[in-house]
Order: structure tokens, then sequence, then C-alpha cells
């Protein structure tokens, strides 16, 4: 099978290329929500950019012909579009208010409204959160040096970075996902790396891109986990991104015992391949806190599949998930524990003592795309029936998931 594209890159695509001069033409765009508020952002900002199905053409005429939104720039569910898109503001001469829905009104903006501001951008936000009013300006770059390992922080800076005089980087403690990095140069912007730090020179002009997006890899990992726990299950994802900072869950669940195999089909400007999984008897492990970033969003499943495995399975140093669409850590353990499961939560991660058997219920995914995955995958196992409140923000992500997944299970 092959999955609707990546979230991420699809964010990244629209946003450079309404920033870029040309037409920017995109295939298997993602039809999740997230990526329709980046598109309707953009549109409020004066940007055409047309859909016709999961095809996208974005009419760039260079970030100065940004305008002024009429209204506030409704983000909705996306932490995504409202750091990067306030990163993209900073440096344009405009006034722009990002808000979103009530989880996203819970989210930290600091992490990108303090670098911001040393830039010379004016940012005002809600105590930290969202509402965030970016009135952009003559910036300067700066180095950063950010205490957590954000994508969203860093590509932020780097967009503002664009507009900035001098040079702009950005340090990490550990690697966070690299699009940007192998992106801004597919629109013609040059990215300097040098171990966890990422640099750009101001001035520098995007053009228009084409690009078939590559399947969304979070989405993969949701049934590739569905596939190891249910006996006699076998999946098949092809075209799928395998850019290693985001296929650490492949690493684990190998280190797991789990039947997974993927390989390379072509890797420029991202490594896409295949992803293939079958039924295995899985064991637990201690995730090396390193590699917490590289399957960030892929706990979830993990968790799941650690559930479903013999013995201890202990995450730690993976606080940044408690600031995630709803506290991943609380959302985990309090649905896991009702299907039986037992979860140790702790302060920054989780123990799942897995093995024990998973009983259908009722769960809550707290508005959250991702443990309303996880839980529903739980419910392949669990005996009896279980049922997911909340189900329908999948669409957030992956509007498809409960069709494919019935699909893929032969339910
Ligand atoms: C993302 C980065 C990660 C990730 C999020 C998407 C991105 O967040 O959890 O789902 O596309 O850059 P942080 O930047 O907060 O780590």
């Amino acid at each position: 099978m092959t999955l609707p594209g990546d979230k991420s890159l699809a964010h990244r695509a629209a946003l450079f290329a309404a920033l870029a001069e040309g037409t920017s033409h995109f295939d298997n765009f993602s039809a999740a929500a997230d990526c329709a508020a980046t598109l309707d952002c953009l549109r409020a900002l004066g940007v055409r950019c047309e859909q016709s199905g999961t095809h996208v053409r974005v009419h760039g005429r260079g970030a100065h012909a940004w305008r002024n939104p009429a209204a506030l720039l409704d983000c909705a569910n996306s932490g995504s579009t409202l750091r990067m898109l306030a990163g993209a503001l900073a440096g344009l001469p405009l006034t722009a208010t990002l808000d979103g829905d009530a989880s996203l009104r819970k989210r930290p903006v600091e992490r990108v409204a303090a670098p911001l501001r040393a830039m010379g951008a004016r940012c005002d936000s809600n105590g930290g959160r969202p509402p965030l009013t970016v009135r952009g300006g003559a910036l300067h770059g700066i180095e950063h040096v950010s205490p957590i390992a954000s994508a969203q922080v860093k590509t932020a800076l780097l967009l503002a970075g664009l507009h900035a005089e001098g040079r702009t980087s950005v340090r990490e403690p550990v690697i966070s996902r690299d699009h940007t990095e192998r992106l801004l140069p597919a629109f013609g912007v040059p990215v300097q790396r040098d171990g966890t730090c990422v640099s750009v020179d101001g001035g520098a002009r995007l053009h228009a891109f084409d690009w078939q997006i590559p399947g969304d890899v979070s989405s993969a990992a949701f049934l590739v986990i569905a596939a190891l726990i249910v006996p006699d299950a076998h999946v098949r994802v092809e075209g799928v991104l395998l850019n290693p900072q985001r296929t650490a869950f492949l690493d684990v669940l190998l280190a797991m015992g789990g039947d997974v195999r993927s390989g390379l089909t072509h890797s420029d400007p991202e490594p896409v391949g295949w992803i293939e999984a079958s039924s295995s008897r899985l064991r637990g492990i201690v995730v090396d806190p390193v590699r917490v970033p590289a399957l960030i969003d892929e706990v979830p499943a993990l968790a799941i599949a650690a559930a479903c495995a013999e013995g201890r399975f202990e995450l730690t140093e993976a606080a940044e998930l408690r600031v995630k669409e709803s506290d991943r850590l609380a959302a985990l353990a309090e649905g896991l524990t009702a299907l039986g499961a037992q979860v140790d939560e702790q302060p920054a991660g989780l123990v799942i003592h897995g093995g024990r058997p998973l009983r259908g219920t009722r769960v809550r995914a707290h508005g959250d795309h991702r443990i309303a995955m996880a839980l529903a995958v739980a419910g392949l196992v669990a005996t009896g029936r279980t049922q997911v409140d909340d189900g329908h923000c999948v669409a957030v992500s992956f509007p498809d998931f409960f069709t494919v997944l019935e699909r893929a299970s032969g339910a």
C-alpha cells in the first residue's frame, strides 16, 4: 500500500513554496487537517494555493508579496503551522496574530518567540501560549543554542534568518528532524550544517520546486505496529519517507524482536523506500534517550507494541510528550491502564510492563490524533470492543486511518 504524503514535509513544501518565486507543484500532498490549516494561513497572507485531490499548486511571488492578514491566522490544531509561520513572518514588514484550537492554545510558544525577539521581531503571546502576535521587522542573525531538540524551533529561526542581516545559526542538544535542511536547498537556499548546528545566510531567494511528497512515515508506524501485534498479519508500505531522523521507531521495533524490514529506493531531497512488517513476538527494551527526538511522534504507537511485548519497556527523557497535542504520557498511561496494561507514568517517560492481556473498553483520545490511532491499534488485539472517544480527531494527520486499518487488518 501507499500512504498520503508526510505531514512534516507537506507543511514545509507549502511554506517554502509560498516564500519562493514561481509556481510549485506537489503530488501526494497530505490530506491532513493540519496541512489544510497551513494552506489556509498562506491564502490569508495573500498567497494563491490551489488544491485538486492530492495535487497542490502554490503560486509564490516571493516573501515580499505577502500581505497583512485581514483576521487572525487560524492554525487549528497544528503546532508546526504556528511555530514555523511565526518564523517566516518575523522577517517581513507585517503584523499577524497566530491562533488555534483549545489544544494549541495550551502549547508553549516562547521557545520560538524568545529567539525571534532576540533577532529583532516583536512577539507577544498570552503568557507564553497562543495567540501569538508577530510584528516583523529588520532582523539580525543570531546564534541560538536551543535547550531542546525541536525541528519547529529550528525551522522558525532559519526562516526568519532568510530575511535577517548576516548569519542565523541554531545549535541543538541532539539533531531534530532535518527536513528543513534538506528541503531549503531544493528551493535554492544553501544551508550549512556542522554537527548539531545549522545555519543560513540572510538574503537568499527561493525558487519554485516540484515534488512528489513521500508517504507519511508517522502514519505508517501505526500500520507497522498493528502488523507486528496481530497474529498472522503482514504489511508492506511503499513510497514512504525513510529519513533517519524519523525512522528510529523501526530500530526500536527491531531491538524488540520485531520482524521489520525497510529498503531505500531513492534519496533526493529526502530518503524514500518501503517498509515491511509481520507478526512477531516482541520483548520490552530500554529506549536509548539519544534516539527520543527521532521517534517522539511514534511513542503512542510504540507504547502499544510495548504493552503487547513480554517484559519491561522503558522510555526516559521524553518530557516533550507532555506538551504535544495532548499530554501524551498521561493520555497513554490512562488509555493503556483502562485496557488492562500495567503502566508506570513517570515525570519524563513511561515504564510499561508488557504481556498482560488487553480487554476492550471505552478509552479517551483527549482530542489527540496519535492517541486515538494508538488506542485503536490496541483495540485490534484487545478482547471485546474498544471504543475510542473523539476518534474523529485522526483527521488531524490521517483522515482515512480507520478505513485503511480495517482494510489492512481484514476486519
Ligand atoms: C515537527 C517537529 C516535532 C514533532 C511534530 C512535527 C516538525 O515537534 O513532534 O509533530 O514537522 O517539525 P518539535 O519541533 O516540537 O520537536
